[in-house]
């Protein structure tokens, strides 16, 4: 496996998300032995980009990924997050990027993880009560310590991106990022690029749809947070399936499957572009790793990048998403 750079970070050219072995979608904690296979085969192929947050679980999932890393810690660069628990209000579900939760979520990430140091640490939503250079102050205080290695941000707009970078050298913004989010592209993608910031793109398979293996809602447990996803819910994950069966097309000309499909298109996007896609299966990570040698041809990616856009937001509640 390739290696890229985000901003001075060197990664593998794809990472994996950990979060759906704990949280949020079918199956989470159903098979932990197999999740931490999947870390273990993960970091034999090269993938070496864990990404984690304390909010996934709350707790557990960095505890499965401190569980799978023992022994191997040297080979990862180790990517969690806070902000969206505050630890001085008791440790309810809150956006709080003060520097006393900061410290207080690091602690404990640390503890989970089994680690003394988080190779990039990311404020996992931007809190609206506490100005951004008052966070990134405080992070960058970590990094002297010794604590954390790099700093990111997630989901952060342009203005907030701005100001964290003049506080203090932001190594990636997280943000949602696929063939059918394309809303990065007008504003964000030019301004990492021109302030040197690395891009992660999370959910890169469409939370699972752009493999095609999402149908119908009952693919999905009665917990599975999609669900309540708009994208999915109601007449839109039927108007959606028009999506899939573009990717399938191409899939079938490429003799490649449509989750390698997106993430080729993604990978094409640029060399600064990191996809993080999310799987708790042996099986499916070798597949998914597989997609970092396909080549698209121009007329695939362009056939790919003119799907139109997918009915419904990217979430059920939109606004409250710190900027
Ligand atoms: N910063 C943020 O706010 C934020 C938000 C969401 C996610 N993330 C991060 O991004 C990571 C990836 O995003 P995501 O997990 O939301 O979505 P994703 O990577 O787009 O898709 C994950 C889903 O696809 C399924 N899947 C994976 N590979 C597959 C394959 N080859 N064939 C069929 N199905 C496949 C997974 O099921 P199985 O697990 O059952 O294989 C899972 O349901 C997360 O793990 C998390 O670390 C960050």
């Amino acid at each position: 496996m390739r290696s890229v750079s985000l901003g001075s970070l060197d990664v593998s050219r794809l990472g994996l998300g950990c979060m759906g072995m704990s949280a949020f979608y079918s199956g989470a904690g159903a098979d932990d032995a197999e999740s931490i296979r999947t870390i273990h085969r993960a970091l034999d192929l090269g993938l070496t980009f864990l990404d984690t947050a304390e909010i996934y679980g709350p707790y557990t999932n960095e505890e499965l990924v401190g569980r799978a890393i023992a022994g191997r810690r040297d080979e990862v660069v180790l990517a969690t997050k806070f902000g969206n628990i505050s630890h001085p209000n008791g440790g309810v579900r809150q956006y709080d990027s003060t520097p006393a939760n900061i410290r207080t979520a690091l602690e404990g990430s640390l503890r989970r993880l089994g680690t003394d140091v988080i190779d990039l640490y990311y404020q996992h939503r931007v809190d609206p009560g506490t100005p951004i250079e008052d966070t990134v102050g405080a992070l960058a205080q970590l990094v002297e310590e010794g604590k954390i290695r790099h700093i990111g941000l997630s989901e952060a707009g342009a203005e907030t991106i701005r100001r964290a970078q003049a506080v203090h050298p932001i190594t990636a913004l997280q943000s949602e990022y696929s063939l059918w989010t394309r809303d990065p592209e007008a504003e964000i993608l030019p301004l990492v690029r021109e302030l040197g910031i690395g891009f992660v793109a999370y959910s890169p398979l469409g939370r699972g749809f752009l493999t095609g293996g999402i149908r119908s809602l009952s693919d999905l447990d009665d917990s599975d947070f999609r669900r309540q996803n708009p994208r999915f819910a109601g007449d839109a994950l039927q108007q959606n399936l028009r999506i899939v069966e573009e990717v399938e097309t191409v899939a079938r000309e490429a003799g490649a499957t449509p989750g390698q499909v997106a993430l080729a298109w993604l990978l094409a996007q640029g060399d600064d572009i990191v996809p993080i896609p999310g799987t708790k299966r042996v099986a499916r990570l070798e597949e998914n790793a597989a997609a970092a040698d396909l080549q698209l041809t121009d007329d695939q990616l362009s056939r790919l990048g003119a799907i139109a856009p997918p009915v419904g937001d990217r979430y059920p509640d939109m606004t409250p998403i710190g900027r």
